[in-house]
């Protein structure tokens, strides 16, 4: 039987709602596909402020590092708002890619046929979209240094560096070049090589490894051409690989495609091997939600579509990955829905009644 380790850091928000019906699901895994869990929980963002007045512990890095791989809800809320404190909930998720070397950030968006509705974009336009973005994670103008504010002859000033070297652009450039080569062959890179200096050793890296896959067909593309292009043609897109803080910024953008927030998974790993095995932490892209936190309507399914893809990337169980993938497609199939994949007319269920039914439909599988 194998035995994994796994770390599970709720958060705040709807993070423990989500995190517990992902619990249940890795229980039914349990009972049926011979595989057991060693599951850890700890606090992370502003419920470990709280506890211990930072977001996230040494203690629980290292626990992260022994991990084969690590669930993260979703850190922040109103109580911990303030940017100008010293810690705020963010700092624990930074600090935890970083520690863990998770470079590679992937966010697949995916068009769910029968929620096409949801999408504020034209439904014609949204026919065939399925984009996955590689974004840079742990380098560029989210850990450049200097980053810090000063003084000027009585002024306050800021500054923010983005650094990149070659050996962290010619990592995410291999990757998209490869998993291109396994979807549908082609590769976006943004960047903005006609202003930021790093952006032209960006373009000039991938440049350069580019002829080593001459099956891909391959683009750069300046990253606000890039953020009209995604509304314009979205079906344009296979691959798209960036730096860190325009990653951030068009897979925010990328995910009004689906419309809906609560369906989008994503995985941040360190390395990704053939196997498929290496470390990952699994995390929805919606956030905290705050709004609807305690009230059991949030969307379950993101957190279940980052444990499909913990299975696949992180364990090498790429059959339970696929089962799991199929029991969403299933129940979203004959119309069970949340209240934020909902059309007015249709009656919404809890995120447990989801999340049974979703269960329910892996054991039959
Ligand atoms: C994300 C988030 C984070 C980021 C925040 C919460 C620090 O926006 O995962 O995209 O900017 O990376
Ligand atoms: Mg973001």
């Amino acid at each position: 039987m194998q035995q994994y380790n796994i770390l599970v850091l709720a958060g705040d928000g709807i993070g423990p709602e989500i995190v517990n019906e992902g619990l249940e699901l890795l229980k039914q895994v349990e009972k049926i596909d011979n595989c057991s869990f060693n599951i850890s929980e700890e606090l992370v963002g502003g419920a470990a402020i709280d506890a211990y007045g930072e977001a996230i512990k040494d203690e629980t890095i290292q626990i992260a590092k022994e991990s084969n791989a690590v669930l993260w809800g979703a850190v922040g809320g109103p109580k911990w708002d303030n940017p100008s404190s010293s810690v705020r909930p963010e700092q624990g998720l930074l600090k935890i890619r970083s520690e863990l070397n998770l470079w590679a950030n992937l966010r697949p968006v995916k068009i769910w046929g029968e929620l096409i509705n949801a999408s504020s974009i034209k439904k014609e336009k949204l026919v065939d979209v399925d984009i996955l973005v590689i974004r840079e994670l742990i380098s560029g103008a989210y850990f450049g240094k200097p980053q810090e504010r000063r003084e000027k002859n009585g002024k306050r000033e800021a500054v923010d560096t983005i650094y990149y070297n070659e050996d962290q652009i010619a990592n995410v450039a291999h990757l998209g070049f490869q998993l291109a080569l396994k979807r549908k062959g082609k590769l976006h890179s943004v960047d903005k090589a006609n202003v930021l200096e790093s952006s032209r050793l960006w373009r000039e890296v991938v440049h350069e490894i580019q002829p080593q896959y001459k099956d891909v067909e391959f683009q750069d593309i300046l990253v606000d051409a890039a953020t009209m292009h995604l509304i314009r043609q979205p079906a344009d897109f296979d691959v798209i690989i960036a730096s860190n803080l325009f990653g951030d910024i068009i897979t925010d953008e990328a995910s009004m495609l689906s419309g809906s927030l609560g369906m989008l998974p994503s995985a941040s790993l360190s390395s990704l091997s053939e196997e498929g095995t290496g470390i990952g932490l699994y995390e929805p892209i919606h956030g905290s939600a705050p709004d609807i936190a305690g009230q059991g309507i949030a969307n379950p399914i993101a957190m279940f579509l980052c444990i499909a893809m913990m299975f696949r990337h992180s364990l090498n169980q790429e059959v339970i990955a696929n089962k799991i993938e199929k029991s969403v497609e299933k129940v979203i199939g004959y119309g069970l829905r949340t209240k934020d994949i909902s059309n007015d007319s249709d009656n919404p269920v809890s995120t447990k009644e989801m999340a049974k039914a979703i269960i329910d439909e892996y054991k039959k599988l």
